[in-house]
């Protein structure tokens, strides 16, 4: 058992190899090489003085969210918001499926907006797309490829600010798009607002990715926030053939190899796979752990995973297994989420040590997602291999969670659009 379950252990010296690494793909992203997408957000640190009535469209993984936000005094007001889910029946967005097209996804969008404007007023919208776009300017851009197990046919290679401004006119919705921004970027806008020594931001949720402030971007010659659209990165990983596996039977084989190794989407799937490698090699339970049906891809969720890890008891009923067999599970559901919060501190290492390689100054890594802010021992493990890795100067570096950022941050984004000399369409 021990000898199977090795190679999801990554021991420190991995760890600093695959900081040596990202932190080499960083400056290969930046001259357009390399695993790292490196995209420009056209946005710099935020002042603090933002201030207005803005609609923040938030689309993430799981989750399409609405609200309408008003920035003021450094104050950040929710005054409406609707949340539904991608898997909403009226969507019929689900993983691995094809059933909706763009036109249906943005009038659907659309309509939820509709329910949270005063009709008599005007808005300018800052939008938290978060899937991989190559940015023209702080509001076109053309997305890449979907992500996260979605797939909506008609968007790829479209821009997805004109597909929403299409579908806010086909709908007569006084709103008008002024930024779009990776979540990663809201994020870190929303975390800069409040504390000026901000210079990374994350997601560990359903997706994952991070974002960092380039001094001097060679587009501008300013500082500006980059997307690296890191879960993309791919060198010396520990991969295994339960990775590997499941990248074959992925949506979208071959891409993201690091999001697939620690964010949301798989962590369930990846104990899934473990526990049904582990019945094929004989290892068979004793207590009816399969009578639960875990054949089905994607049937066991990070959220399961959270649930296995907060009470054993959650593990024998989920599966009506024995108590030992529960150990068993609970170990290796211990052991993929140890090394998701490892491989996702190493990459912040790279990073730091990218902007500031004698760890001179303060750093300010603000996190968000689900897994990062719900699945036991991540955060913990997430600081702790920082302090593992870099001793006592990762004293200068602090990890905090920072919430609902892709609203906030897409009303910053707005407010910021508006005001600067790039021409939002009035
Ligand atoms: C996407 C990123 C996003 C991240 C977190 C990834 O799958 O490619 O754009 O920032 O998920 O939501």
């Amino acid at each position: 058992m021990e000898a199977f379950l090795k190679p999801y252990e990554v021991k420190t010296n991995k760890i600093l190899e695959i900081a040596g690494n990202f932190k080499k793909s960083l400056s290969l992203g930046l001259n357009g090489q390399g695993p790292l997408m490196m995209l420009p957000s056209y946005i710099g640190k935020p002042c603090g003085n933002e201030r207005g009535t803005y609609i923040a469209l938030d689309i993430g993984g799981t989750n399409i969210r609405a609200a309408r936000i008003t920035l003021d005094h450094k104050q950040i007001f929710y005054e409406a918001e609707v949340t539904t889910s991608f898997k909403n029946p009226e969507l019929l967005i689900d993983y691995s499926t094809n059933r909706t097209t763009a036109e249906e996804l943005y009038d659907y969008i659309a309509e939820i907006i509709s329910t949270i404007i005063k009709k008599e007023e005007k808005y300018f919208l800052g939008f938290t797309f978060s899937f991989p776009v190559k940015q023209e300017n702080i509001l076109n851009a053309t997305l890449i490829r979907w992500v996260k197990e979605i797939d909506v046919t008609g968007a790829v290679g479209e821009d997805p600010s004109k597909l929403l401004l299409d579908a806010l006119l086909r709908k007569k919705l006084n709103i008008r798009p002024a930024a779009m921004i990776n979540d990663t970027v809201g994020t870190f806008l929303h975390a800069a607002w409040i504390e000026k020594e901000t210079d990374i931001a994350s997601i560990v949720g359903t997706g994952h990715n991070t974002c960092y402030l380039q001094e001097n971007h060679e587009l501008t010659g300013k500082p500006m926030i980059v997307n690296m659209e890191s879960a993309n990165f791919n060198i010396g990983l520990p991969y295994t053939q339960i990775d590997k596996a499941l990248d074959e039977n992925s949506s979208f084989p071959g891409t993201a190899q690091l999001e697939k190794m620690v964010s949301g989407v798989y962590l369930g799937e990846l104990v899934r796979r473990i526990l049904l490698d582990l019945n094929d090699h004989g290892l068979r339970l004793k207590g009816k752990i399969f009578k639960k049906n875990i054949n089905h891809p994607y049937s066991l969720e990070a959220r399961d995973i959270s649930e296995f890890l907060c009470d054993s008891k959650n593990i024998t009923d989920f599966f009506s297994c024995t108590n030992s067999e529960a150990e068993m599970i609970n170990n290796i559901c211990q052991l993929i989420v140890k090394r998701s919060a490892r491989l996702v501190a190493a990459t912040y290492i790279g990073t730091v040590l990218h902007i500031d390689e004698r760890l001179d100054k303060k750093h300010v890594i603000a996190i968000d997602g689900s897994v990062y802010e719900k699945m036991p021992y991540f955060r913990e493990e997430v600081s702790s291999t920082i302090k593992e890795v870099l001793g006592e100067k990762s004293d200068h570096i602090k990890a905090v969670l920072v919430k609902g950022g892709s609203g906030a941050g897409a009303a910053i984004a707005a407010a910021i659009a508006v005001n600067s000399s790039f021409t939002v369409s009035r």
